[in-house]
């Protein structure tokens, strides 16, 4: 248990509560009117899927911004509810993409159920945050998430035209976590600052940093199912491996190893098993892959950090710039 750090999350967690805790309490409350149902069935997974919270780093990027730039008003509260719900859909449709058996500490939907319910109820979420994102006076928010939610899709039909791939480039790597997990950091940091009515320039600086935080949100997730621990993370970890996955770590492996150990990787890379994974683990260490990979992590976060220079100094700010450490720190 690395208590330091752990203190460190404490500390950053109970700012962040003092900052917008209220407005995130607000959005819940909305999530879950949005949610009730008299039908059981749904009751039913919809009280399994809530036994654990998430994070929320999505609502409080977007209250956050809100409140750097300007103030949080009612708007702000419905939509952070509409992109955690979003959030959510995407993670019970992925949990059926990459066969796993646990998230946020409980059965996944599709281990508990089965895929037809994980389809459905993933379906279910994502149009009720539309309905949500719709009662709102403005229609923008709808069309800009309605096209944020597009590309998350399309950076997970990418990811899964390119399982097996071991040739996956950098460049095509960073177009699927751009798609499927940097995308909804970067509308929510710009639904933040656009509805704080704040100026055209500060809501382009505030979604590069929910992008370039997105990225480096994804990195380190990409190293956590490596090197982290299921019981941590609270989820299924081993998965890009098991699946045929190409991320950044194991790209910079492939580029990193000498051309005999690259024809081993790639063989182990090609058969995945217990196994397998077993005799990866030497050539992770011996090349620095993971070093590698979290050195571009945190070249990100600094890009992301760039990006809030302007903003006037406050404590929404501040926590905006740590939360960027957190990203690339996390172990769950
Ligand atoms: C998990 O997202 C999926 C990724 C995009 C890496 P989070 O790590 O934000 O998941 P929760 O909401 O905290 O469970
Ligand atoms: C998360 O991707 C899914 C989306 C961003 C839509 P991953 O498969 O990499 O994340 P985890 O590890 O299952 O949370
Ligand atoms: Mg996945
Ligand atoms: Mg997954």
């Amino acid at each position: 248990m690395d208590t330091k750090k752990d203190v460190a999350e404490q500390n950053l967690i109970t700012r962040i509560l003092e900052a917008v805790g209220s407005d995130l309490l607000r959005s819940e409350q909305i999530y879950a009117e949005e949610l009730k149902t008299d039908q059981p069935v749904i009751r039913d997974i919809y009280a399994h899927v809530s036994k654990f919270r998430g994070k929320r780093i999505r609502p409080t990027l977007l209250l956050l911004t809100a409140d750097a730039c300007g103030g949080v008003n009612a708007n702000h509260q419905i939509l952070a509810a509409v992109v955690e719900m979003i959030h959510t859909a995407t993670l019970v449709h992925d949990d059926v993409l990459d066969d796993a058996n646990t998230r946020r500490h409980v059965a996944t939907v599709n281990s508990r159920w089965n895929t037809e319910t994980s389809v459905l109820f993933g379906d279910y979420l994502f149009t009720h945050s539309f309905h949500l994102a719709s009662s709102l006076e403005s229609t923008y928010a709808c069309r800009k998430i309605g096209h944020s939610t597009n590309i998350v899709c399309e950076g997970e039909l990418t990811q899964i035209s390119e399982r097996g791939n071991l040739d996956l480039t950098e460049e095509r790597y960073f177009e699927i976590i751009n798609g499927k997990t940097a995308e909804l950091c970067a509308v929510s940091c710009q639904l933040g600052a656009y509805y704080a009515e704040c100026s055209e320039e500060e809501v382009a600086a505030l979604e590069q940093f929910g992008r370039d935080l997105g990225c480096a949100f994804q990195i380190a997730d990409d190293i956590l199912d490596i090197m982290g621990e299921e019981t941590q993370a609270g989820k299924s970890l081993g998965s890009d491996f098991y699946k045929q996955k190409m991320t950044l770590p194991l790209i910079r492996l492939l580029q990193l190893a000498e051309p005999g150990d690259a024809e081993i990787i790639r063989g182990l890379l090609a058969t995945p098993s217990e196994e397998n994974w077993r005799k990866l683990t030497p050539y992770l260490n011996e090349y620095r892959a993971i070093d590698s990979a979290r050195q571009t992590a945190s070249d990100y976060a600094t890009s992301a950090r760039a990006n809030l220079a302007k903003l006037p100094q406050s404590d929404s700010r501040t926590i905006l710039e740590e939360l960027t450490d957190f990203a690339i720190q996390r172990s769950h």
